[in-house]
């Protein structure tokens, strides 16, 4: 795909990365639930597992292939002939299937992990993907921990699993070791020296473990040029987790003044899928977490819950409801100014007789919040009986 191209492919990976996130593993049921999800959500590739690492994700990834309709369904595979069989096996009844093969690249790897020469890399590589061309021509290839990679290598590397017809090359920060201006800048390196890099999509794949994933893969957008983000909901992943697919979705559309792309995702379905991946994994999503936190959209102190209730783009940059959520949140409290107390009483449906009982209300309120962290509704009727009751 020539970088001109406006899309950004959307490549969820929680089935497969985020199910590596240490006590994340999902039965083939609850898989296929978040699938059904994941396409609800419109994600273009669904990674569905490693259908050589265990015959529950062997069956995982055979069932959700025989669902989905509406993505590519994708099982990861070592570069060798017996892992991509048992992928392409597994992939057997999907409409639209993906092999995605990887091989370290970076000399830690090859030398400590793989006890292998570069050139028995190379080699391993191209016929890897070669042989993964027999089932599918979608193939991805991932350089695994391609960012602490030799760029003449990976460039040697690169150009030669492209002419064996790999259609994606997912340029792969493995352990989080990257940094934005950097990483952004080697992928637009190696674009620029591969002669056939246009004959390729080109991915980012970043973990968090500097907390930069979401930055790093955004950063191989706009300076890199890749065309698709690897990510997870939530932000699951191995380690400290892979880049959060609700950050990089909502960061393009909020400022799409700036990024110019264009994305397939249905915005309203990322609060459920979040909800159904947290309920599912056990994962607790943290209060202020970007887009999917309960916080995301609240407003706790006076003069912003004033500014909201006037114009919300005055403190908010995106909507509630457009991600998922049933409105926005004002959360009384000692910070409360008297406009959001005001706002709530009518929410409730409280009149009260004079400005003078809204003072006297309001008065009790602070007084109340500075003893009670949580204001809920059933202490502001409390709170307002005395004004109402006294006009019976
Ligand atoms: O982090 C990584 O390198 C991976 C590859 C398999 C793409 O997950
Ligand atoms: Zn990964």
């Amino acid at each position: 795909m020539a970088v001109d191209s406006n899309k950004l492919i959307i490549f969820d990976t929680t089935l497969r990365d985020g199910e590596q996130s240490p006590g994340a593993s999902m039965t083939k049921d609850e898989k296929i639930r978040i699938a059904r999800q994941l396409e609800r959500l419109k994600v273009d590739i669904i990674e569905a597992g490693f259908a050589a690492a265990s015959q529950g994700d062997f069956e995982s990834i055979h069932a959700i292939s025989g669902i989905i309709k509406n993505a590519t369904v994708c099982s990861l595979s070592r570069a060798n002939d017996k892992d991509i069989a048992r992928a392409a096996e597994a992939l057997a009844p999907a409409e639209r299937k993906r092999i995605h093969t990887f091989l370290a690249t970076s000399p830690l790897h090859m030398e400590k992990k793989l006890r292998m020469t570069p050139d028995q890399v190379f080699e391993q590589a191209k016929m890897a993907v070669r042989y993964a061309r027999k089932f599918t021509d979608d193939i991805e290839f991932s350089p695994e921990d391609g960012s602490r990679s030799d760029i003449d290598f990976l460039c040697r590397v690169i150009e030669a699993v492209i002419k064996e017809g790999a259609t994606t090359i997912n340029f792969a920060d493995t352990v989080g070791y990257a940094v934005p201006g950097l990483y952004g800048n080697m992928l637009k390196t190696l674009r620029e020296r591969i002669p056939n890099s246009d004959k390729a999509v080109w991915s980012v794949h970043c973990h968090n473990d500097l907390g930069m994933a979401v930055a790093n893969s955004l950063a191989g957008v706009m300076i890199g040029g890749a065309r698709q983000v690897e990510c997870t909901i939530n932000g699951l992943g191995e380690r400290a987790g892979n880049t959060a697919l609700e950050e990089i979705v909502m960061a393009v559309r909020t400022r799409k003044d700036h990024f110019k792309l264009e994305i397939g995702v249905d915005t309203t379905q990322i609060v459920p899928t979040s909800k159904l991946v947290s309920q599912i994994t056990g994962f607790a999503v943290q209060p202020n977490k970007s887009v999917v936190g309960a916080n995301a959209f609240a407003h706790a102190s006076g003069i912003h819950q004033d500014g909201v209730l006037k114009a919300r783009d005055t403190y908010e940059i995106m909507r509630a409801e457009d991600v998922g959520w049933a409105a926005n949140k004002i959360v009384l409290g000692k910070l409360s100014g008297r406009n959001a107390f005001k706002q709530r009483l009518e929410e409730l449906g409280i009149k009260l007789e004079s400005a003078a009982d809204t003072d006297a209300a309001f008065i009790r309120f602070k007084e109340l919040a500075d003893r009670k962290s949580d204001i809920f509704d059933e202490d502001i009727m409390a709170l307002v009986s005395d004004e109402q009751h006294s006009h019976e």
